[in-house]
C-alpha cells in the first residue's frame, strides 16, 4: 500500500534520515520504535508531503506521492493526525471534526463518521459545543486522532498520540488506536514511545535509530530481541 523507497531527507545541510526504506500493506498496523531524534517524525512528515525527500521516493497504492502537495496526499487517503495542541482554539469540537471532513462531499457518510467518533470518544460527544482551545490535554489529542478519522482515511499515521498524558488517558487512547484498526480495519502507521504495547499491537515493527532503519521484523519477534529489550523495553 505505501512504499518508502530509500528516502533521504535533510534539513539544510543536517541530513535526518539517510536511505530509509519502509513498506506497509494494507491492514497492516506498523510500529515505529527509535529514540528521540532517530527521525521518525522526519518520516511521518515527508510521507505526508510536509518535507521533500532529497533522494528516494515514495508511492501509495501504486502511485508516487513525494512531488505531490500535502493536501492532495490527504486526498489520497494518507492523514496524519496532527499533535493535540494543533486543533482550532475557538471552533468547537463538532466544527473542529467538521473542519477535518471538509473536502468530502458525502454528507451521509460524513454524519455516520461524526456517529462512529463520538461513540469512540464519549467525553468528546459531551463537549460537542466546547471551544477546542478550552480541552484538557488528553481530550484535545482525542480530537486530534478524531479529526484525522472524519478525512476517511485509508493510511491514517500517528506520531506519538500518548505524549504527556496520564497512565489512565493513555490507556483510552491505546484501546481506542486498536479499535480504530479493529472495527474500521484502517491501515495504521503508529510512532509510539511506549515500546511494551506498541510492539504487542503490531503486525510488523521497524526500528530506526539515527536517521536508518535498523531492524525490521513482527512485533512479537522484536519484542524478544536482546537489543530491543535492553534500549526500549528496560528490561
Ligand atoms: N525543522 C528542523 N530543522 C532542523 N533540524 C530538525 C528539524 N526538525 C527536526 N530536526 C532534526 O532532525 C533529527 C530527527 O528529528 P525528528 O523530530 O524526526 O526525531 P524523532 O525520532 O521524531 O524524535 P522524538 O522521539 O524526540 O520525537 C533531529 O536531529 C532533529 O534535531
Ligand atoms: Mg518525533
Amino acid at each position: 500500500m505505501l512504499k518508502v523507497d530509500n528516502i533521504t531527507v535533510a534539513y539544510g545541510k543536517a541530513k535526518a534520515l539517510h536511505g530509509v526504506t519502509l513498506t506497509v500493506e494494507q491492514g497492516e498496523m506498523v510500529t515505529l520504535l527509535g529514540s528521540n531524534g532517530a527521525g521518525k517524525s522526519t518520516l511521518l512528515k515527508t510521507i505526508s508531503g510536509l518535507l521533500k525527500p532529497r533522494q528516494g521516493g515514495i508511492s501509495f497504492l501504486g502511485q508516487q506521492i513525494n512531488n505531490l502537495p500535502p493536501h492532495k496526499i490527504v486526498e489520497l487517503g494518507v492523514v496524519q493526525a496532527p499533535e493535540g495542541r494543533e486543533v482550532f482554539p475557538s471552533l468547537s469540537v463538532r466544527d473542529n471534526l467538521r473542519m477535518g471532513a471538509f473536502t468530502r462531499r458525502d454528507e451521509k457518510a460524513v454524519a455516520r463518521d461524526l456517529q462512529f467518533v463520538f461513540d469512540l470518544f464519549p467525553r468528546l460527544a459531551e463537549r460537542r459545543d466546547q471551544a477546542a482551545g478550552t480541552l484538557s490535554g488528553g481530550e484535545a489529542q482525542m480530537l486530534a486522532i478524531a479529526r484525522a478519522l472524519l478525512a476517511d482515511p485509508k493510511l491514517l499515521m500517528l506520531d506519538e498520540p500518548s505524549l504527556g498524558l496520564a497512565p489512565l488517558v493513555r490507556e483510552d487512547i491505546f484501546h481506542v488506536v486498536q479499535q480504530i484498526y479493529q472495527e474500521r480495519r484502517v491501515t495504521i502507521l503508529l510512532v509510539e514511545q511506549n515500546a511494551k504495547w506498541a510492539l504487542g499491537v503490531a503486525s510488523r515493527a521497524y526500528i530506526m535509530e539515527n536517521g536508518r532503519i535498523v531492524m525490521e521484523d513482527l512485533g512479537s519477534k522484536l519484542a524478544e530481541n536482546e537489543h530491543v529489550q535492553r534500549a526500549y523495553l528496560g528490561y
